[in-house]
């Protein structure tokens, strides 16, 4: 392994979150090489760049242990077999385990909270639409960066707009195609909210980076997997731990004029954890203050975040 061309990184380097000039030091992996963020590139002839052909995912890490790996890397791999782009040696846990451990202790962030995003695209080829040649290589990136948990945005709850769903109908892969979740993301912040609820055929999907989940008729609802949305690790935790405090659960969309009737809505996401919305498009939900079930759901959930990174051997 190439030995690294950046000091050791300060906790300081990561803030505030915009770039500065510090940013050169912040590591990055890209093609099996360890260096400065500001020094990794991709050619213009990329298939990402150009046709947004690749997967990625996004863990959370406590005190440098990744959380749920074994569901990320089947979900990145799932992707990718879908996508027909050949699996790359970091799809490997113990690879995996090796390329975050050195990112996370060169930029200083074995402890406290982070996040991991991995991306994998189908590689540099002349633009043709049609796949590149067999053995074209693809690239694979990875980065860490510091993660705050948004604590006080959840004590007082969240805002969300409804927005139509125009995605393709594969939402159960994770690509890096994500202009309809940009552009949603983009009007609730143009509307003073912090999350975008989408809707098709009149029923609720998704978040543009969370799942949603309802509080209707003293059940939790939430859309049920398939291609309509992704299937989120957070969204399979809340579950089970739903089930452990048997809340009824059904997985069958709430609709956009259920809206107004629920008791609670949450989301649930890697960088949302459970978080409370409490008004939608300017309307209260409930009483208008996190509810009880998305208060329990967040303190359990938080409790097994700790907890499974706390039991988890430290990385090599
Ligand atoms: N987004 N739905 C969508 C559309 C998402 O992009 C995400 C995650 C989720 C939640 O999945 P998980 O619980 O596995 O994080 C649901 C990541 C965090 C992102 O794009 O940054």
């Amino acid at each position: 392994m190439p030995p690294s061309p950046c000091r050791a990184l300060r906790r300081d380097d990561y803030l505030p979150l915009e770039p500065t000039d510090c940013r050169h030091h912040v590591l990055a992996y890209l093609n099996g090489q360890y260096l400065p963020r500001s020094a990794a590139s991709i050619p213009v002839e990329d298939r990402g760049f150009v046709f947004g052909d690749g997967v990625y995912e996004v863990w959370r890490v406590v005190n440098g242990r990744l959380f749920e790996t074994a569901r990320h890397l089947a979900r990145l791999s799932h992707g990718l077999s879908e996508l027909r782009i050949s699996e790359p040696d970091l799809v490997r846990r113990d690879v995996l385990d090796e390329v975050a451990n050195r990112l996370l202790s060169e930029s200083g962030l074995l402890e406290g909270e982070a996040t991991l995003y991995v991306e994998v695209t189908r590689g540099v080829a002349p633009r043709t639409h049609q796949f590149p040649p067999a053995g074209t290589k693809p690239t694979v990136f990875a980065m860490v960066n510091r993660f705050v948990p948004p604590n006080d945005l959840r004590a007082r709850g969240a805002s969300a707009i409804t927005t139509p769903d125009v995605r393709w109908l594969r939402c159960d892969i994770k690509t890096i195609q994500l202009l309809p979740n940009v552009m949603a993301k983009q009007a609730a912040a143009e509307r003073g909210a912090t999350e975008a609820i989408m809707i098709r055929d009149g029923v609720v999907t998704e978040g543009s980076h969370a799942n949603v989940f309802g509080v209707l008729d003293g059940e939790i609802r939430t859309h049920p997997l398939g291609n309509l949305i992704l299937p989120g690790i957070t969204r399979t935790i809340v579950l089970e731990l739903a089930n452990a405090l048997s809340i009824p659960i059904r997985e069958d969309a709430f609709t956009e004029p259920d809206i107004g009737r629920l008791d609670e809505c949450f989301l649930a996401g890697t960088t949302t954890d459970v978080m409370p919305i409490v008004r939608v498009n300017d309307r209260p939900i409930g009483r208008g203050t996190p509810g009880p079930i998305a208060t329990r759901l967040f303190t359990e959930f938080r409790a097994h975040l700790d907890a499974s990174c706390a039991a988890m051997p430290a990385s090599p």
